[in-house]
């Protein structure tokens, strides 16, 4: 049987050229004749001519493509081939490899490591893997967040304290610094720590020492720090709320995650391995997502990041019986068209509203009434609202922007100095 071969680019432009001179020689056809084809062909030549050119571009253009792509698939290959120790899962990304690339290198050393990023990125989960990876792994990581424990316990947390230091310290306690001597200490949310504990903390970090709340007797200690944070550290160092000095210092090495935006490519990879771990820990088979929830999942905005990701998957692979689609998502995230559609079946009077989309419409709007009354009271400071609420700080900035709560309208404004009677 022959097989369809298409014809080059080349060869078509000779197969032209044949004809042009052909035309040329031509006894049968009057000369007004040979010009009018002869001026059909040199169009049909240029056209040509264009596509080829285009095509000569596109294939260099994929051809660098499939170059990076390489370079990348060697990258990733070659960490994982050193043995490199990733508690999850990474892809190809080439910003999140250059980001493991450096961990992998710092983590060697004792070198403070500073790791930004947004919300649900995986800072935790990155400070995890820089113990792992470091000659301390068999040693403590020990995690604190900085913004859930109120600034008077936070020193005594961090540092420890002795006998009689303030009221109720009834015998001498050792801090998160001494615990993790030999390890790591991880200070979550770094930005949130009060100034005073900011002096300690560069201590800690210039000298190895430490003090304990009541007492001036320096303790040795060799724990290695990594801190993270979703605030812009420098730009509060320029601000004054965060210590210039300390700042640079724990940012001796800096590295941002970046948001699940901006590495979608990763998407289909999480989804694969949250639904591993989900199957686990349900105790059930892999979920399985319909196409149009698989497409969903992969162009949605998560403002929560890696983490909503994960809850989503989690959430689908429960409530659906081993298929999942578009009215397993949380309502709120459900796209319009298809809510609509599905609720009716759910709804048979299709006016769209059903118990669980009443029910979540009273809850957040107690919900907000609450959140709104309390920053009332605390001047609109976020941070101070967080740790009466006993809530992480970042989870909070979250709820707000969901409920569409603008902190700083709730700040009061500073009266006008009174006049003076001159
Ligand atoms: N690359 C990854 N592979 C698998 N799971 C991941 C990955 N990155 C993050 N996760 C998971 O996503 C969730 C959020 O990660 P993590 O708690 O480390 O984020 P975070 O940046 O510290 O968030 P926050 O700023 O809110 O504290 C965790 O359950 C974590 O295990
Ligand atoms: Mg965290």
């Amino acid at each position: 049987m022959r097989t369809f071969k298409p014809i080059s680019y080349a060869r078509l432009l000779e197969q032209i050229e044949i004809v042009r001179s052909g035309l040329r020689w031509s006894t049968t056809l009057d000369r007004a004749g040979i010009s009018r084809i002869l001026h059909q062909v040199n169009k049909l030549r240029s056209e040509v001519l264009t596509y080829a050119r285009v095509e000569k571009i596109k294939a260099r253009k994929s051809e660098r493509q499939i170059k990076e792509h390489h370079a990348a698939e060697e990258r990733r290959q070659a960490l994982l081939d050193r043995s490199f120790v990733f508690e999850g899962v990474f892809g190809d990304n080439p910003k999140l490899l250059e980001t493991v690339e450096t961990v992998e290198k710092a983590a060697r050393t004792d070198l403070p490591i500073l790791i930004e990023g947004e919300s649900g990125t995986g800072k935790e989960l990155l400070a995890k893997v820089i113990h792992a990876n470091s000659t301390r792994s068999q040693q403590a990581f020990i995690s604190v967040n900085c913004g859930a424990i109120t600034s008077t316990l936070l020193e005594s947390e961090l540092f420890g304290h002795v006998k009689g230091a303030f009221t109720g310290s009834i015998k001498d306690r050792k801090g998160l610094f001494e615990a993790a001597d030999g390890g790591t200490i991880f200070l979550d949310e770094v930005g949130e720590l009060p100034l005073e504990s900011q002096v300690k903390l560069l201590r800690a970090l210039q000298s190895g020492e430490i003090q304990r709340v009541g007492s001036d007797d320096p303790i040795q200690v060799d724990t290695r720090i990594v801190a993270a944070t979703n605030r812009d550290l420098y730009e509060m160092s320029m601000n004054r709320q965060f210590r210039e000095d300390l700042y640079y210092r724990i940012s001796t090495i800096a590295v941002t995650i970046p948001p699940l935006r901006e590495r979608k490519d990763e998407i289909p990879l999480l989804i694969d391995y949250f639904s591993g771990e989900a199957a686990d820990q349900l105790k059930q088979s892999e979920v399985k997502l319909t196409p149009r929830l698989y497409n969903f999942l992969h162009d949605y905005a998560y403002r929560g990041n890696i983490r909503e990701l994960r809850n989503i998957i989690y959430r689908v692979a429960c409530l659906s019986d081993g298929v999942a689609d578009i009215i397993h998502l949380p309502e709120h995230i459900r796209p319009d068209p298809a809510d609509r559609a599905t609720s009716q079946k759910v709804n048979p009077s299709g006016n769209g509203r059903t118990l669980e989309s009443v029910r979540k419409k009273a809850v957040d709007a107690a919900e907000k009434e609450f959140i709104e009354e309390k920053l009332r009271l605390v001047n609109g400071n976020v941070t101070m609202l967080a740790r009466q609420l006993d809530m992480n700080r970042s989870y909070l900035q979250t709820l707000l922007k969901k409920r569409g709560i603008r902190a700083k309208n709730y700040k009061q404004q500073k009266r006008p100095a009174t006049p003076v009677a001159k």
